[in-house]
């Protein structure tokens, strides 16, 4: 916060704690702790008289210490604007101890998760629901909460992988990420639209829905130019560059014609987030099980 800020929000603070005793003491009676007075400010609606009573002690006693006591707050904690208060309390401070207590109280477990490979580790249910609650938290914002995925985002329930499925592979995944690349147009910056119309009509023949014989031969042979390198010469996929298999009617981006011919003019990349940072190893060791445990179903 700028001086300017903290200044203004300290005013403000201090002001209103301040003004509320100042307005309490300019109106107060004279007599404060004589309660009843039956003095009539004049005033009378349809037999109601106005007295000019003082306020209620209790009333005032509550006020005063709600002033006292936000007074106290604002020293004691970082209220007014910069200043840090006289606890040194912060919301990050107790965070961080927060997760130091859950580490060190957590740490053993995991540790045992840990030393378990993991497809044993897939077998066992405890550990599957500390996963699962890891996945919620940390995943499902992107691969949705059953780990069936959305458009642009994988199914990680079925067993179409693009870069595996093996119990090392998913923990590969998750400590470094992914980064999938294709490029528009694949190899052939220069392909023209009828090209991709060709293209995806060989695409589509695959799951038997295209009906112009002669674009699916055009595109299988523009395939075997531009596209081989990384889907492979029948089109089925290479896991280890993550180039999806496309054959398989299962689609990452999309099953229709539009949104085949999307991928193709403008490319796709798709990324997932390193874990390794963020959870640690150990951590990850459990959700790649937790993974694993989903397609074996
Ligand atoms: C920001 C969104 C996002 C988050 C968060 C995310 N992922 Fe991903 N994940 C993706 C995308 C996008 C891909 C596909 C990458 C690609 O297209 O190459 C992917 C791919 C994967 C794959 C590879 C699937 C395959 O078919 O090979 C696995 C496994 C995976 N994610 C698991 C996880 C787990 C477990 C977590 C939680 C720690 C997680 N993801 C968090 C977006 C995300
Ligand atoms: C440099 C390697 C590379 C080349 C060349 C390439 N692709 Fe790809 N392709 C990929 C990768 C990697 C993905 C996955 C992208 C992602 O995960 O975001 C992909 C995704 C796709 C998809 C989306 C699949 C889905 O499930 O939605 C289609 C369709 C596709 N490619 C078709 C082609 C065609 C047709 C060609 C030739 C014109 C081609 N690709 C050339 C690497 C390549």
């Amino acid at each position: 916060m700028t001086s300017f800020w903290s200044f203004w929000t300290s005013i403000i603070i201090l002001g209103t704690i301040f003004g509320s005793l100042w307005l309490l003491y300019i109106v107060r009676k004279s007599e404060p702790f004589k309660t009843e007075t039956d003095q009539s400010v004049g005033h009378e609606f349809d037999g109601i008289e106005e007295l000019d009573n003082p306020m209620p002690n209790w009333w005032v006693i509550m006020f005063v210490a709600t002033c006292i006591w936000g007074f106290g707050y604002a020293i004691l904690y970082p209220t007014l604007g910069n200043y840090e208060g006289l606890l040194g309390w912060t919301s990050t401070g107790q965070w961080e101890e927060e997760v130091a207590q859950a580490d060190e109280k957590y740490a053993p477990i995991f540790a045992k998760y840990a030393a378990t490979p993991i497809a044993a580790l897939a077998k066992d249910s405890e550990a599957m629901k500390v996963g699962q609650r890891l996945f919620a938290n940390n995943c499902a914002v992107c691969h949705g909460s059953s780990g069936r995925g959305a458009l642009g985002f994988p199914n990680l329930t079925d067993d179409d992988w693009l870069y595996g499925g093996e119990p090392e592979t998913i923990k590969q995944t998750l400590l470094l990420g992914r980064n999938g690349q294709m490029p528009a147009k694949g190899l052939k910056p220069d392909m023209t639209n009828s090209d991709v119309n060709d293209l995806t009509h060989y695409l589509l023949a695959f799951s038997n829905r295209s009906d112009d014989a002669a674009a699916v031969e055009r595109g299988g042979k523009m395939f075997q130019t531009a596209c081989v390198a990384c889907h492979g010469a029948d089109a089925k996929g290479v896991q280890a560059i993550g180039a999806p298999n496309l054959t398989d009617n299962i689609w990452l981006y999309g099953s229709s014609a539009a949104k085949i011919t999307q991928t193709l003019l403008h490319g796709r990349a798709g990324v997932m987030p390193a874990q390794e940072q963020a959870l640690g190893q150990e951590k990850v060791h459990l959700l790649a099980a937790y993974v694993y445990s989903l397609s074996q179903e």
